[in-house]
């Protein structure tokens, strides 16, 4: 495989240029496709690189600030290398009350880094992040944005001890963890197949639909959104904005009460 940008020392290679494209193919506007293709940077290059904002940018036909803009946005881009494992925990409301804050501590101090840091052996990136709408299960920790839920200052220090040991963890409710880059790769739209893995949905978030059930809930009628005309064209568009303001105008002078001579006794013009 050859490099498209020898020159710049990156590591895109032709198969990741097809693949940014096939993304962009997927969208009928094709610029949508930006966030995808973003993830298919980070699977092949460990972050968002210059080079990989520069490929996004030519093949949207968009500018490289744009794509940056998008980049910078995003808490899941970064700028930075990551570890073979994002280890993310929530210190939000819920779970840091529940232990959140207490689990970040404490991995803190046995990893040795600072939040958004990498251990030295390039194993572990440690991020406190925001509400991962799991609260059912807080506190809760994300391995690569897989749920590792109920956790425990002692339960957080087995799991990334034993993922830098490179033993198999499965997360508590889906598949076994992979590395960083190949999650990012599944985030870009290439599935590894390890969905199914693991249990769907687990008996907290399932509690609400238990009781339903045993109560004879059910959910009321969706409302049927109602079909708008659309006009054929801007002049009949228009004509009919003329009709309906004309209408409406009509109504105003229509409203009982107040004459006009009235209103002018009682200043209720001005009001
Ligand atoms: S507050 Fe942690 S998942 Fe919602």
């Amino acid at each position: 495989m050859t490099d498209r940008f020898t020159e710049n020392d990156t590591r895109l290679t032709e198969e990741t240029w097809a693949e940014l494209r096939e993304i962009a193919a997927r969208y009928p506007e094709a610029r949508s496709g930006l966030l995808p293709m973003l993830h298919l940077v980070q699977s092949v290059e460990g972050r968002i690189t210059p080079e990989g904002i520069e490929a996004c940018a030519e093949i949207l036909g968009i500018t490289a600030a744009e794509v940056n803009g998008v980049a910078t946005f995003y808490t899941m881009y970064k700028r930075k290398p990551v570890g073979d494992y994002h280890v993310g925990v929530c210190t939000n409301t819920l779970c840091a009350i529940m232990g959140g804050d207490a689990i970040f501590e404490r991995l803190k101090d046995h990893l040795d880094v600072g939040n958004d840091e990498t251990t030295d052996d390039g194993k572990i990136t440690l991020e406190h992040v925001e509400c991962n709408a799991a609260c059912d299960y807080a506190p809760v920790m994300m391995v690569n944005w897989e749920f590792m839920d109920n956790q425990t200052p002692e339960s957080a220090v087995q799991v990334v001890d034993d993922l830098r040991a490179g033993k198999t963890v499965h997360s508590t409710r889906g598949p076994r963890l992979c590395t960083w880059r190949e999650a990012e790769r599944v985030l870009a739209g290439f599935p590894d197949d390890l969905a199914d893995e693991g249990p769907a949905a687990g008996p907290a978030s399932l509690a609400g639909l238990k009781v339903a059930r045993e109560r004879g809930w059910s959910a009321p009628e969706a409302a049927q959104p109602r079909a708008v005309e659309q006009p054929a064209s801007k002049a009949e568009a228009v004509a009919e904005a003329d009709t309906s303001r004309a209408q409406s105008e009509t109504k105003v002078e229509e409203v009982p009460g107040e004459t006009q001579a009235e209103k002018k006794a009682t200043g209720g013009e001005d009001k």
